[in-house]
């Protein structure tokens, strides 16, 4: 069998002046997505501004939220359109992105059915415009990848799809933009980014290019995600932090994410709990499970384990180990280790275990778990995760 891969990163330009780039880019209209909070900042004014000194018009929509519905994206389609954009500026964490990255399908092919968007469609985006990424969470990597994570309005099922198309021409790593983010974003953000540097490397679609981003994200992670935490207005850390996100989302945008992404975006989904704190608790179990009967698995996690100074010669005993670095890791940022450490309760949890279970099994990132499962070790691994105990199964 013949196979061709592809590794697709945008341009990426990072330092104190990344957003100098918008002085050269040549366009007439740009409309910057963006969500209230980060627009309360002044951070969408300030690339605006830029924008105008060089006789642009510039529009802001600010209505992304949170883990974006399709009827969000509808409506920043719309704006795309009365505007007329030849620009599309994201600004935002991956909620944001994610929203611009999706309406921009619809702006260019209205016809587009999001949930059924394939790696595969042949698209014909920048007809009508061009997307740039500044991302002001050091998390998703989404301004690297081609990758949409959206939630059905109807079921509220988080569904993640991507299309090379989809990779941003643009992104701008500014870390002033991520100084004002609080603590606790900052921890599970950065556990967003550990995750995909993780999966990246086990995922079934790996590759020696995915492999690079993952080694050194993985390094610069566990490095410097404490630093930006503990001081939350480290330029330092939060540029490194930035820089690891972005080469995380390299990674796994190029391989692809596996289990704890599955179990997350249904934890998203039925619990509203944040991405990158659900997908940075179930890490740690998913080593757990994913190092069992499967040699080549753990000898990638012992790699990386490698990395930050865990060696040995049995692989699944250093998996093991890499699990509870994680999990100390955790415990230093403040990221929730458990369900009942993120305050769900038994009842809330009892509720939610039929669905969280469905939707796990439902999402796309499973097909790339170097393990396979199935529902009744998922439910169990669900149950583990309730009460912080490591896999054993
Ligand atoms: N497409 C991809 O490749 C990809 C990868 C991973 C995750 N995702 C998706 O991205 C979403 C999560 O993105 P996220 O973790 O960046 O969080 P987010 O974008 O949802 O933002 C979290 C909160 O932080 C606020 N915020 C963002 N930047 C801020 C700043 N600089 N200062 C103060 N507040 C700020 C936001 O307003 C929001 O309230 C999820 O929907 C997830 O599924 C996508
Ligand atoms: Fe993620």
């Amino acid at each position: 069998m013949k196979l061709v891969w592809w590794f697709s990163v945008p341009k990426i330009v990072f330092g104190d002046d990344a957003l100098s780039e918008l002085e050269i880019i040549q366009g007439e209209r740009a409309i910057i997505i963006t969500d209230k909070v980060v627009n309360g900042l002044g951070l969408a004014d300030t690339v605006s501004n830029k924008l105008c000194e060089r006789q642009w018009s510039t529009a802001i929509w600010d209505g992304a939220i949170p883990d974006p519905k399709v009827s969000t994206v509808k409506e920043a389609a719309e704006a795309m359109k009365q505007f007329g954009a030849d620009w599309i500026i994201a600004i935002g964490g991956g909620s944001v992105i994610d929203t611009a990255k999706a309406a921009w399908v619809l702006y260019e092919k209205p016809d587009v059915q999001l949930d059924a968007l394939t790696p595969f469609d042949i698209l014909g985006l920048r007809a009508k415009a061009k997307l740039v990424c500044i991302p002001t969470t050091a998390g998703t990597g989404s301004e690297a990848t081609k990758a949409i994570v959206i939630r059905d309005d109807e079921t509220g099922r988080k569904f993640a799809t991507i299309n090379p198309e989809l990779t941003p021409d643009l992104a701008l790593l500014d870390p002033t933009f991520v100084v004002g983010l609080p603590k606790d974003f900052t921890a599970y953000t950065g556990m967003d980014a550990l995750t995909h540097t993780i999966e990246g490397y086990i995922s079934v679609w790996k590759n020696d290019f995915s492999d690079g981003c993952s080694l050194q994200a993985v390094k610069m992670i566990f490095n410097w995600l404490p630093k930006s935490v503990e001081d939350l207005s480290d330029l330092e850390a939060r540029e490194k932090m930035l820089v690891a996100a972005c080469l995380a989302g390299m990674s796994f945008g190029n391989s692809q994410a596996a289990l704890a992404h599955s179990l997350g975006h249904s934890m998203g989904s039925v619990l509203r709990l944040h991405h990158g704190l659900s997908v940075g608790m179930a890490l740690p179990y998913t080593i757990e499970f994913n190092c069992r009967d499967n040699e080549d698995c753990a000898s990638q996690y012992a790699e990386l384990a490698g990395i930050i100074g865990i060696t040995g010669k049995d692989h699944v005993k250093v998996s093991m180990k890499l699990a509870e670095a994680v999990r100390d890791l955790m415990g230093k940022i403040g990221s929730p280790r458990s369900f009942a450490e993120a305050g769900v309760t038994r009842d809330i949890f009892d509720e939610g275990l039929e669905r969280l279970v469905e939707f796990a099994m439902m999402d796309s990132s499973l097909t790339m778990n170097p393990r396979n499962t199935d529902s009744h070790e998922i439910r169990k691994m669900y149950e583990y995760m309730f009460e912080g105990k490591v896999i054993d199964f």
